[in-house]
Order: structure tokens, then sequence, then C-alpha cells
């Protein structure tokens, strides 16, 4: 059965290191390892060779320009990433080609299939409607859209007008949409009535309306995906389908800069307030082009599904520009993966004979939990590859990905990149590989990535250090963090100075070049593959009135990678309850969403700090993980360390 040739070596990362089958290999847009050294020695001629494969209204007059935080690429090109999602395809004659399969949660209900031709047309539509709103080039527009297909109509059409968008989560709080609109000074918010959710009708609305209070939108556009029984504010609420009924499907794209800004989409750092990650037209297309072509070995016909929320950047990249941009069908999926059971993912494959996959570490491990008789039960045979992104993952899942689910066929690609970098950075590619457990594989073509020690020095392979992208920088990195420039260059550009971009995540590399990524090493958390700050669910706890200090770390989780665990001091007079607990649950899940809460709070007496008042943390992550606690000579407090490990229960 299994074609792949497997190799076993001493080494125990290297137990199994797979390469691609003759057929990948065949297939493959680059199966010569002499891409890598030829990207190497020219990146911006390789870079510069890709964007060619784009349409651009004004080819640029140079590709790669650098300046400390200001750095461009292909400057003077004119493009438009709606029109090289749609209309290229169009007029090129694929037009009838199914460009969205969107696959709603209900049984019941039927799978929405949209052409390019017919996308074009709503998209335009839509982007004549917010135009008609005012909205003019340059502004920002909110999206707060569950997984439906007005989700990638509303990214395409802000697009096309030259509007970037915000798109917030479905899931997040009202809370999280005011900051984010605030911040962004969106004046238009693009909406939906509610979506399922295991079964349940989920009021979106509502929450939309909690959180565009107190922000500038003045126009909430809401798309009817339930009954429509939502109360509209007059003169601010109008439905989707009747603002698109009576408009034109002619709305020529606006010729966008390269440099122009293409979206906002806020992130968490190691601070309480999210950051919107600024991302700029022609190298955020060139990139997330080039990168779904290769990495996911995307070819016509093809039926690729991301399972990523829209509200994500891999949703961004990797449901809409990515494939829109390669001609190819993209699947999209409403609700959870086990309604009605826990077949759904695999009756899905199935049913629309999806070729490539692309989840998250997380999600294998919680299908692997739910057991192989469901995945058994479907034909899985039209995949030809597999992806995963997001965090690190473990032997185990990688494994029985690759065997249960790809059928010992399907390389893994397991794509390490930020939403930052707004495309892949790190991943070995279909036709070259290898495919090591893992191991996320060597830089992109044309991405120069290193692993330095604290003092910036390269450490030798085998060691552990940082992984810094040296400049020439890929196309779609970020180019700055809306409205706060400072916090940019301290964030990225301090560590290793303005022509090393900083990552955060330690890694290790083979003799071979292969990465390995071994995670971040700031205080941003992984939960079941959505980023988070420590410091974001601190700050949520700490509005409480029952609280006086808290303190959270992350803590390693068999299913989601890792989970928030919060340690508590009430304030006098306070009884520890488990009430007290739900109450502190609940507040989280209105401040940030429920993706922040803690697996476990823990009431305490005291905290160990440092002589200036600050909390130790590193103290307390150790703590949770049966670490040693390291050196406690520099605390106030060393007596709290002590009362601490009763209440863990430590045997580190
Ligand atoms: C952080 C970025 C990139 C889209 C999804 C997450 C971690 C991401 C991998 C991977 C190990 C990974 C890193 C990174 N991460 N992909 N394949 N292996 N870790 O985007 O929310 O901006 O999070 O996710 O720690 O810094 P994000």
């Amino acid at each position: 059965m299994s074609e792949a040739i497997k190799w076993v070596e001493k080494d125990p990362l290297k137990k199994n290191v797979f390469w691609p089958t003759k057929a990948m290999k065949e297939r493959a847009w680059v199966s010569d390892e002499s891409i890598y050294a030829e990207a190497k020695a020219d990146p911006e001629g390789f870079w510069a060779r890709q964007a060619e494969e784009l349409h651009w209204f004004k080819h640029w007059d140079k590709a790669y320009e650098f300046a400390p935080q200001n750095y461009k690429w292909f400057i003077g090109g004119k493009l438009n990433l709606s029109y090289n999602s749609l209309d290229r395809h169009i007029e090129a004659g694929h037009g009838d080609r199914i460009a969205l399969i969107w696959e709603p949660e209900p049984v019941d209900e039927e799978a929405v299939k949209l052409t390019y031709k017919e996308l074009h047309r709503l998209v335009s539509k839509l982007a004549n409607v917010l135009k008609g709103l005012g909205v003019q080039k340059g502004d920002r527009v909110g999206i707060y859209l569950p997984m439906i297909s007005e989700a990638v109509i509303a990214m395409q059409a802000c697009a096309r007008i030259g509007a970037p968008h915000s798109v917030v989560f479905s899931a997040f709080s009202p809370d999280s949409l005011r900051d984010r609109m605030i911040d962004a000074g969106a004046k238009v918010l693009i909406t939906a009535d509610g979506y399922y959710r295991r079964g349940k009708a989920i009021n979106l609305k509502k929450s939309a309306d909690a959180g565009a209070e107190g922000t500038p939108v003045e126009k909430v556009v809401v798309v009817k995906r339930l009954d429509g029984n939502v109360p509209m504010n007059a003169g601010r609420d109008l439905w989707y389908h009747e603002l698109i009924e009576g408009v034109s499907a002619e709305c020529p794209a606006e010729q966008m800069d390269s440099e122009d800004l293409a979206f906002l989409l806020y992130t968490s750092g190691t601070t309480g307030k999210p950051k919107g990650i600024m991302h700029t037209t022609g190298g955020y297309a060139v990139q997330s082009y080039i990168t779904a072509k290769w990495d996911f070995d995307l070819h016509e016909g093809d039926i690729y599904w991301c399972t990523a929320d829209v509200g994500w950047i891999t949703g961004h990249t990797y449901i809409n520009y990515g494939p829109l941009m390669n001609g190819v069908t993209s699947v999209m999926y409403e609700g959870a993966p086990d309604v009605p059971d826990c077949g759904r993912m695999w009756a899905i494959i199935e049913e629309h004979k999806i070729t490539q996959l692309y989840t998250a570490p997380t999600a294998i491990r919680m299908f692997l939990k739910w057991g192989d008789e469901w995945p058994s039960k479907y034909d899985l045979s039209s995949l030809r590859l597999l992806g995963t992104v997001g965090e690190p993952i473990n032997i185990g899942a990688w494994l029985w990905y690759f065997e249960r689910i790809g059928g010992g066929r399907c390389p893994i690609i397991d794509t390490w990149w930020q939403t930052e970098s707004g495309a892949t950075l790190v991943n070995n590619l279909p036709g070259i590989g290898p495919f090591i457990p893992t191991v996320a594989g060597r830089p992109f073509p044309g991405v120069i990535g290193r692993i330095l020690d604290a003092g910036g020095s390269p450490v030798p392979a085998g060691e552990g250090g940082y992984l810094s992208i040296f400049s020439p920088f890929p196309p779609a990195l970020t180019r700055g963090i809306y409205g706060d420039m400072e916090r940019f260059k301290v964030q990225y550009f301090s560590d290793y100075g303005p022509e090393r971009y900083y990552t955060s995540d330690g890694a290790r590399v083979d003799e071979m070049g292969n990465v390995r990524i071994t995670g971040r090493v700031d205080d941003v958390m992984n939960v079941a593959g959505h980023r988070l700050a420590t410091a974001e669910v601190e700050s949520a706890l700490a509005q409480s009135d029952k609280v006086s200090e808290v303190a959270v770390v992350s803590r390693p989780h068999d299913i989601k990678g890792e989970v928030p665990v919060a340690f508590v001091l009430l304030k006098s007079g306070v009884e520890r309850s488990d009430e007290i607990r739900k109450e502190l649950i609940k507040t989280v899940d209105s401040i940030i969403g429920p993706t922040a809460r803690p697996d476990e709070i823990i009431f305490v007496d005291d905290v160990p700090k440092t002589r200036s008042g600050k909390i130790m943390r590193r103290i307390l992550k150790a703590l949770v993980r049966n670490e040693p606690v390291g050196d406690l000579t520099t605390l106030q407090n060393p007596g709290s360390v002590d009362h601490l490990k009763e209440m863990v229960g430590y045997s580190g």
C-alpha cells in the first residue's frame, strides 16, 4: 500500500524520515533540490519571478528596497488581490470552475457551490454596496462573520475597492470586537444574524450590536444565515440580501499600489493589548499565491480544504486568497467536526472528493482520540496531500495522520508561520521532502531563516536557539503594527537589529537544514491552535471585582497543546467557592471569548514576587509543569512557593 520510502535512523528525532512518492515528485511544481540554491543566490530575483505569474496593472520598477522598519516589495507596481483571485481566471476562460464549496453544519442543508463567475458577481455587487455606503479606498471595514461563504465574499469585496478589512473571529466577545473596531477606525461592519454550531443557532447579531456600541461604526451590513429574526437598528443596520439585490454587478477592481494596505489582522502579543498586524498588497499577493501553489501542490481541478476559521491568518491566506489566486476549489465548513457524529470530517472528504486537507495538530489529536472507527468508515482515497499548522505536532499525531488519514501515500506539509508573516515560511515541499514528524523542514525557497543564540550568533546544528528571518525579508512579512510603529520596532527588531526579524519561536536545525520548532519563547500561549497572551487572560480576570491579584501561565494539554492556568488572590472578605470560579470563567468568556477560559483556577494566598514586586511567572510555570523551580533567592517572599507546591500537588 505505502509507496512512501521510509528511512529509519538512530537519531530518535529522525526515526521516521519520509520521501515523496514517485507520483508526487512527478506532479509537484518543484521537485528539484536546486530551487533552494537558486533562490538563495538571488532571493529578490526569485520572488520577482514568482510575481510575474500574477496580474499587474502596472509592472513594478524595483523588486525590493530595505530601510529599517520600512522595507518594500515590488515598488511602483499596481495590482489587485480580488482581480488576481477572480477576474484573472475568468479572463483565461475558467469562470465556470467551482471557486467555493460551502458546507453547512446541519446535514439536511445542501452544500452551496459558487463558480468563479458567480463569486465574481457577488463580490462585485457587495463592493458596489460598500461604495454606496461611502467606503472609499483606504477606509477600514470590519468583518465579524462566521464560517459562511459571505466571509470570503466580504474580504474579496473589500480588496476589490481597496478598503482594508479587519476580520474579527466570530467566537470573540463583543469587547474584543469593540477594541478592534475602535483601533481600526472602521465605519462599516459586516456581520450576520447568526450561525449553527453543534446544532445550536448562535445569535451573532447580539454580540455585533454590543461590540459596535461606542465605536466609529455607522453602518452594519447583516447577512441572513438563520431566520433573520434579530432586532435591526433603524438607520444603522441593513440586510445584505436586500442591498445586493438592487446594485450593479460591474465593479472594476481598484488599482492598488504594491505597498497599499491590504488588511489588518489583530493578534496577541505579550501585553494585554492585541496588535493590528498590517499586510500590504503586492508582497502578500505574491507570497500567498506561490506558497499555496507549491506547499499544497495546487493544480487545476483540485478540491482543497483548509479547516481554519476565516478569523485567523490561516483562513485569510489559505481559505481565501491563496487557493483562489490559484484557481482551485476552496472548501469551507460551517460547524463542528462532531456533528452529527465524529465522522463528519471524513464524510466531507468523501463527499466532495477533497484532494488536500490542511488542519491543526489540536484537531488531529482530537480525531485520534475519537478513534480509527470513524475515518475507516469513509473513502479517503481522493486525498493526495496533508498539511498541518499552528503549533508543534507530536510524533503520535503525525504518524496517525500520515497512516490513517493519508494512507501512507500523502506527504505531511508541516507549515510554520505567523500572523505577521502572512504566508508560510518554513516547511518542506511536497515534491522534495523529506517529511519528518515534529520537523517543519527548510525555509521556503527565498526565505532566509537562521537559528541564533541570544547574542545573535548562529547556533550549531542540533542546538536550540531563536528562529530569526533575515533581509531580504519574505514579501508578505508585515509592514507594521497599526498605529504603533514603535511597538513594531521593539517587538521584532530590537533583539537582532533591523535586518533580522525576531520570531519569538525557539527552534533547532539538523545537519540537512531541517528546522524543528520548539515553541514560543515569550508569554504567548497556543491554545488549541489559538494564539493568546497570558497577559490578556490576566487582564480579563483582573476586571472582576472579586479579584485582587492574578497570574496566568500555560500548562501542556493532551489535546489543546497548551491551556491557561490562573493563580488568583481574592479580595479580602471574598470566600473561595466554585461559584466564584464559574463567575470568573464567565468574565473571561465575556471579555475575550471561550477560547481563553482557564483550564484551572487556583485560589492562593500569595504568588512569588521579585523584590521590586514583579510576579515571577517563571516559577508558577515550573510549578504547574512539575519542573525544577530554580533559584528562589531573589524573591521577596520565598515562603509563598512552599504553599503553592501544596496547592498544585507539585512533585518536581
Ligand atoms: C505561532 C503563530 C501561522 C498560522 C497559524 C498560527 C506557532 C505556527 C507552527 C508549526 C510549530 C507553529 C508558532 C508561531 N506555530 N505554526 N507548524 N509548528 N509551531 O498563527 O496565531 O500568528 O501563531 O504559532 O509558535 O509563532 P499565529
